[in-house]
């Protein structure tokens, strides 16, 4: 599916939308093997829409966490999150809870090296932007170096050309016609991911060291090693990488991870949006029926031709290299510490569109990487390395490089199952398509459908937590018209939280309990059908969870992309906090706010929770028809806002967020 068709649907409405929020129609063949709408059997729709009956039912169905696991303080119902939640809105600029600073730490074009110029969005080059933080700042992570001092390592996910460069526009996917190469060229340099050192100043303020020997841009020119299974694999070659084990770059790289050993993982999201053909149907849209990877191309939407990278280099355009988007669609190992390090892609851990890769190390000393693949209709995975994480960090830096990858199977009892993606096991066969184990990785999806694993409502970030507890957002999915047992509502327009529960409290446990933590949107709505602790005030409930953190506490921590689509609710995208356990499980409270159009990314606790980091991306794109008083779509000329710099000239600017408390101290305690 095209960008034009998505722009042309009837749910988004406004040709400025982020292309991102959209993701695309369900490429899962396997609908018809869901579990079935098992909240209905038992209970009745009409039950479980109402909202505050619904928490009885949801309590009554699948137990609530809460009851065995809950704290001391929680379980009295006193709120663990010490702030006065913000008020509900949607304006120009960002807002934090009082007693809270919510400083611009980096934003799109500040130099990461020493001796670059202030940033001029009328001068751009390819080159110069190499010298500078990327666009679209997604996943934020920290490697502390000592207190106050530290590596950040912030994902540039995509651009939005109609805010980035003077006279374009929202470009026609149809034509491209104003993408140049040089303008393409500048594109490919905001992308990938930034790396630099930041440090507290005397104020304890903390700033970008722009002289630090960290400080590093990585991008889709940087060359990197395939590893695992499918490195060499024949669908891995190219005319410029015989090979197969060699790959220039990153695309789309949405959350990520900091991995026990301090290093930097990168996801690899919606790389299918990048590959181009020039064989489309007599509609424009691309048709792949007639190539040799055809059904694999379909599964998982290649090529999206959502950007004009192949018009100009020939590797992005399937006519031309069939077999690169087979490199694609990976988690992306980075040593922040080694600026000369050779990023690893890890083909072990499966290809699909990896919304984040969150890790754990499970009793075993296992390391444990869970990753949900944002689509609709698609799944929750994780992976299980074989050896155990030592004291020796380069042989730590090998552990994702073997180990098993396992798809999750929901069942109607608030049971789950994790199936193993092993060739030979089960379906996986050469029979079926399978030979080794690198046709299962490089087609994890059409392995997992042979699975029978359970289709979701757009799995986006995935944060297990010490307790053997794993959070899995679940942002929309207004194309599901069967309920499943996980995923309870048709037209999914607001998403769901599900908590699953490892048995015994082991990340590397092969099965467990689930329950649905919350159900979004607005309580107040009998048709929502929302599910929020009745304590939750009109500030507190959010839609479209999308990226989330755990804090040393335990407590977690929510933030939402709701597209284009925040008119439905009228409020920002932000960041809540949301309460697991005790009397108050399910009850969020609103902390942080976007300006308008931007969606929240992040977030990330550093500094025993003294430093929040947060990423507002995107700012003044999405849905800015529905903002009242402007109500058109945003350009560089004419953007919804100037944040953060409302500054005549300079366009809005994706930039990192540094969150602390007025006087010091740990936040929200
Ligand atoms: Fe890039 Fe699924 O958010
Ligand atoms: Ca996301
Ligand atoms: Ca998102």
């Amino acid at each position: 599916m095209n960008r034009r068709t998505i722009i042309d649907s009837s749910e988004h409405h406004n040709k400025a939308e982020a292309f991102e929020a959209f993701d695309d129609i369900p490429t899962n063949p396997n609908l018809g093997n869901t579990i079935g709408d098992v909240v209905n059997r038992r209970y009745g729709r009409r039950e479980v829409m109402r909202g505050a009956l619904a928490v009885t039912a949801t309590t009554a169905l699948f137990g609530s966490t809460a009851l065995s696991t809950g704290r001391a303080r929680a379980e009295s119902g006193a709120d663990r999150f010490v702030f006065d939640e913000l008020s509900w809105g949607n304006d120009e600029t960002h807002h934090i809870a009082e007693g809270y600073d919510a400083n611009v730490l980096i934003r799109w074009g500040d130099p990461i090296f020493p001796d670059v110029a202030d940033f001029d969005p009328m001068n751009q080059s390819a080159e110069d932007q190499l010298q500078r933080f990327g666009y679209n700042n997604d996943y934020v992570g920290f490697v502390e170096l000592e207190p106050g001092r530290g590596v950040l390592c912030v994902n540039h996910e995509y651009t939005n050309e109609e805010v980035m460069f003077p006279g374009l526009g929202r470009q026609d996917r149809a034509d491209f016609e104003g993408m140049t190469a040089e303008i393409v060229d500048i594109e490919m340099a905001a992308h990938g991911g930034s790396i630099f050192e930041i440090a507290r100043n005397g104020d304890g303020v903390w700033q970008v060291v722009l002289d630090s020997p960290y400080n590093r841009r990585i991008h889709p020119g940087t060359e990197m090693r395939i590893d695992g299974p499918a490195a060499g694999h024949a669908r891995m070659q190219t005319g410029a990488d015989p090979s197969g084990t060699q790959v220039f770059g990153t695309i789309n790289n949405c959350a990520g991870g900091i991995t026990p050993w301090g290093t930097y993982l990168m996801a690899e999201e919606n790389f299918h949006g990048y590959f181009w053909t020039d064989t489309v149907d007599g509609e424009g849209d691309p048709d792949v029926s007639q190539m040799a990877q055809a059904a694999s191309f379909e599964r998982y939407g290649v090529p999206g031709r959502w950007y004009a990278w192949g018009q100009y280099h020939e590797r992005f355009n399937i006519d031309a290299e069939p077999n690169e988007p087979n490199r694609f669609g990976y988690i992306v190992e980075v040593d922040p510490l080694d600026p000369e390090s050779v990023p690893v892609k890890h083909t072990a851990l499966g290809r699909f569109r990896h919304e984040g890769s969150e890790s754990i190390i499970a009793p075993s000393g296992q390391v444990v990487v869970y990753s949900g693949d944002d689509n609709r209709f698609d799944y929750v995975y994780k992976f299980v390395s074989a050896g155990v994480v030592g004291d020796d960090r380069s042989a730590n830096m090998q552990l994702l490089s073997e180990g098993t990858l396992y798809v999750a199977r929901y069942d109607d009892d608030g049971t789950f199952e994790w199936l193993p993606l092993v060739q030979g096991e089960g379906p996986l066969t050469a029979e079926n398509g399978f030979e080794t184990q690198g046709d299962v990785l490089i087609d994890t999806r059409m392995a997992a459908d042979l699975l029978g694993a359970t289709p979701m409502d757009r799995p986006e970030d995935i944060e297990p937590r010490a307790d053997g507890s794993v959070f899995v957002m679940l942002t929309n999915n207004t194309r599901r018209e069967e309920a499943n047992a996980t995923n309870p509502r048709p037209d999914n327009a607001f998403g769901h939280i599900l908590q699953m529960n490892e048995a015994g409290g082991d990340h590397a446990a092969l099965s467990g309990t689930w329950d649905i933590l919350v159900q979004c949107g607005d309580p107040t709505i009998d048709d929502v059908g929302a599910v929020w602790n009745p304590e939750t005030s009109e500030n507190g409930w959010f839609a479209s969870p999308d990226n989330c953190a755990v804090d040393t506490a335990g407590r977690l921590w929510i933030s939402t992309d709701q597209g284009g689509n925040w008119g439905r609710t009228g409020k920002s995208d932000g960041l809540y906090s949301l309460e697991t356990e005790g009397e108050l499980r399910g009850h969020a409270k609103l902390f942080f706010r976007c300006p308008v159009g931007g969606e929240l990314c992040g977030p990330y606790f550093a500094d025993n929770d003294q430093t929040l980091f947060l990423a507002v991306q995107h700012p003044g794109t999405d849905g800015t028809s529905d903002f009242a008083g402007f109500e058109r779509a945003s350009t560089f000329e004419d953007p919804a806002t100037r944040w953060p710099d409302f500054v005549d000239n300079m366009p809005p600017r994706p930039s990192v967020v540094v969150v602390t408390k007025q006087g010091g101290g740990q936040i929200a305690v």
